[in-house]
């Protein structure tokens, strides 16, 4: 046996986009099967306090970052609603916005990235993320999500995001290319992409970033298929958003998506996208194949600040 036989084995599910999508069935599979942590990518609904309370109240560990559906009025108004408090205070530390949990099983440490995105190269409310987290340029952001790194005790990171990274491709059918509004271009957040280029530069591994927001059917072209699964160097992306995460097959039977993936070491070693029944039960599971960008990250101008302007 190998030294890295000898290594547990950890188990990091992961539920792309909720949407309000989410079964009696759903929480029985994550009960049963037991992963080390449960991810949620954000897009539970739209500042839909009991379906935040559903995902609070699970019976095991989780992570969750929200999305932008989830401050859906916050943003409308440019400060927190009642319901957003709530969401923030039900999730506690489970909501790891630029905050970082340790997964030791795994050998990794899971960083939080910026709450809420909508993608692009805006914030949106810099009046919101002021209120709340005291940042108000794309700049501040990738400081908090790095400061977040700079404490994690792996040297291998797992980073939790409702959107990913810029810089992974533009066209509509990209991992977060913009299929919508005058489709193409790169959708992709700014600040994650300066975060993990200074992570990388003091010596750490992002082996995975786990994201969705930019959901698996585009908008354009029409019915459209969008690339969820992409290799670049050493890290995995990921897009978890199947939505609807509910679907049924030939048989009529709904069965709900989830993302499996194994660790090891600090590497993973499995992805698997796994369909359940409404007893929880697995039904269909597939190895997504990945897309290989090669090795570089386009070096980003960290004195560019455009978005910021716009802010
Ligand atoms: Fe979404
Ligand atoms: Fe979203």
């Amino acid at each position: 046996m190998t030294a890295r036989g000898k290594e547990p084995e950890a188990t990091l599910t992961v539920v792309g986009d909720v949407h309000r999508w989410w079964r009696p069935a759903d929480a029985t599979f994550l009960e049963r099967s037991r992963p080390d942590l449960a991810l949620f990518v954000g897009d539970l609904g739209d500042e839909d306090v009991p379906i935040v309370r559903a995902v609070a109240s699970l019976p095991v560990p989780k992570a969750v970052i929200l999305g932008n559906h989830d401050a859906w009025q916050s943003f409308g108004r440019k400060t927190a609603t009642d319901k957003l408090r709530e969401s923030l205070d039900v999730l506690g530390e489970d909501h790891v916005a630029y905050a970082v949990r340790e997964v030791p099983r795994a050998g990794i440490s899971l960083v939080g990235a910026r709450p809420f995105s909508w993608g692009g190269q805006s914030l949106r409310s810099p009046e919101l993320y002021d209120e709340i987290y005291g940042i108000h340029t794309m700049r501040q952001s990738a400081a908090a999500i790095v400061d977040a790194a700079r404490n994690a005790q792996h040297r291998d990171l797992v980073i939790l995001a409702h959107n990913g990274p810029l810089g992974l491709g533009d066209r509509t059918h990209d991992i977060f290319g913009k299929d919508f509004g005058k489709p193409g271009g790169d959708w992709g957040d700014r600040d994650l992409a300066l975060a993990m280029q200074r992570i990388e530069g003091f010596g750490l591994r992002v082996r995975a970033v786990i994201a969705g927001h930019m959901h698996h059917r585009l908008v354009h072209p029409r019915g459209g298929r969008r690339t969820r699964f992409v290799r670049r160097g050493q890290t995995l992306f990921l897009n978890a958003a199947y939505v609807p995460r509910v679907r049924q097959d030939d048989n009529g039977d709904e069965l709900s998506y989830f993302l499996r993936t194994r660790w090891q070491g600090g590497e993973c070693t499995a992805v698997e996208e796994v369909w359940v029944d409404v007893h929880g039960d697995e039904r269909e599971v597939h190895t997504p194949a990945f897309v290989d960008l090669g090795d570089d990250a386009p070096a980003l101008d960290e004195g560019q600040e455009t978005g910021e302007l716009q802010d």
